[in-house]
């Protein structure tokens, strides 16, 4: 007989019943390999009577959160509540009672990573979160771990499925946003209030985390830029496309130096970029390292036993690691001392206007632009009339986005409105 291992569960929704599934189905083969034996022995639920796929046995579910923190048996929670709180208070209790917590909450720990890791480290309990970030893809152990000789100098994440979804549909069968929206929602592939996943915020905490891992040093989650995808109109998608490009939400973490930036919001690839080709509800990470170079992970960001995987790899890891390991980075609550934040970034923009069809107007258009230091790569002039008005379309080249932005402010709306405004990634 091998170790034995008891557990508790902190939540047994759609990912807690992935893990029993797979805790129990692939047990045997784990306890081969290993020596490892998981005794599940308590999951903490709201509605211990809620009726559920899974027959959980007599005794399992409990709906009160001291039978798990205050069984000694107990040595490591697994947590997918998923929010801020209570997660946080709850996983917080479990690390100062010593038990080990493998998480897939990135909301609980992008905001308290620095208290958890702290509560872990003085109790000598161990926090595991693979889970949170890109479901079954192993890019925190890869960044944390695997890349180690390498100074990451940027990193480009699909790391938001729902999304993904919706943006691949518009840009496939040239379906509207709230047409997909709801048909997401009704597949389950989006939540009822689809805000967390539309409005960029799920994308950011993941962005904090991955940034902070890659570049050595808190990037605390109010360093993130976030524009999420509810304005994406698909006459911006068509135009893209035209003219080589497809529309991601991205989240984008670059450091030069001391400088770092970390943003998401929609934006236009090169169609034979990668990343481009990342459709569905699948994720990806494209980064480079100064010695490994360009490369790209992807798999699923979601789902109950993608989820699972990392999180039962994790609680395999945990229970074999002869002493737990910490990120070494500055984890506290302020961003890493040296690291500024550099709001004003450099990238090209995708400019859509509805402009005067007359002598002089694109002319106009192009010296504003060339007023605020802002130089055009292209232009198109195509699609309908409305009223007076054409499209016009630019591409520009690397500018500063303070500098687009005046720019953009100072076109006269007499000659040209700006319609549509997206960063484009080289
Ligand atoms: N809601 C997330 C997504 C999955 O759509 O990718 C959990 O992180």
């Amino acid at each position: 007989m091998g170790k034995v291992i008891k557990i508790g569960f902190f939540g047994c929704g759609n990912v807690g019943s992935g893990v029993w599934k797979l805790l129990t189905g692939f047990a045997d083969n784990i306890s081969h390999r290993t020596g490892l034996k998981f005794e599940l022995k308590r999951a903490l639920v709201r509605d211990i009577h809620k009726k559920r796929d899974i027959d959980f046995p007599e005794g399992f579910l409990t709906d009160q959160v001291d039978d798990i923190l205050n069984d000694d048996e107990i040595s490591i929670v697994l947590e997918f509540l998923g929010g801020e709180e209570p997660a946080f208070s709850w996983d917080l209790a479990a690390l100062k009672k010593g038990k080990t917590v493998v998480t897939a909450n990135k909301v609980a720990l992008a905001l308290h990573w620095h208290e958890l890791q702290r509560a872990a480290k003085e109790s000598g309990a161990g926090l595991y979160y693979e889970a949170a970030v890109c479901g079954a893809i192993p890019i925190i152990h890869t960044i944390e771990e695997s890349l180690q000789a390498n100074s990451i100098s940027y990193l480009y994440g699909i790391v938001n499925g729902t999304t993904n979804y919706i943006l691949s549909r518009m840009s496939k069968n040239g379906e509207d946003y709230e047409t997909v929206l709801k048909d997401a929602q009704k597949l389950g592939l989006a939540e009822p209030d689809p805000a967390a996943d539309v409005e960029g915020f799920d994308a950011a905490y993941k962005l904090s985390i991955l940034a902070s891992l890659a570049f050595h040093g808190k990037v605390p989650f109010e360093y993130v830029y976030r524009e999420g995808i509810t304005r994406v109109k698909l006459e911006d998608i068509r135009c893209g496309q035209e003219l080589g490009y497809t529309l991601k939400l991205l989240a984008i973490a670059k450091r030069d130096g001391l400088k770092v930036e970390t943003r998401v919001h929609p934006t236009f690839i090169a169609q034979d970029h990668p990343m481009a080709n990342v459709s569905g509800s699948f994720n990806a990470v494209f980064l480079k390292g100064h010695a490994c170079d360009e490369m790209m992970f992807m798999g699923k960001g979601a789902g109950d036993l993608p989820t699972a995987s990392a999180i039962v790899s994790d609680l395999v890891r945990a229970a074999s690691a002869p002493q737990h390991q910490y990120p070494t980075f500055t984890n506290e609550e302020k961003p890493a001392v040296g690291l500024v934040r550099n709001s004003d970034w450099k990238c090209a923009f995708y400019v859509r206007t509805m402009a005067k069809d007359a002598p002089g107007v694109l002319s106009r258009v192009a010296q504003t632009f060339a007023d605020h230091g802002v130089s055009i790569a292209a232009m198109q002039q195509k699609g309908e009339r409305q009223n007076d008005r054409v499209p016009l379309v630019f591409i520009t080249h690397t500018a500063r986005e303070t500098d687009m932005q005046e720019a953009v402010r100072q076109i006269d709306p007499e000659i040209a409105t700006v319609e549509s405004l997206i960063r484009v990634e080289k």
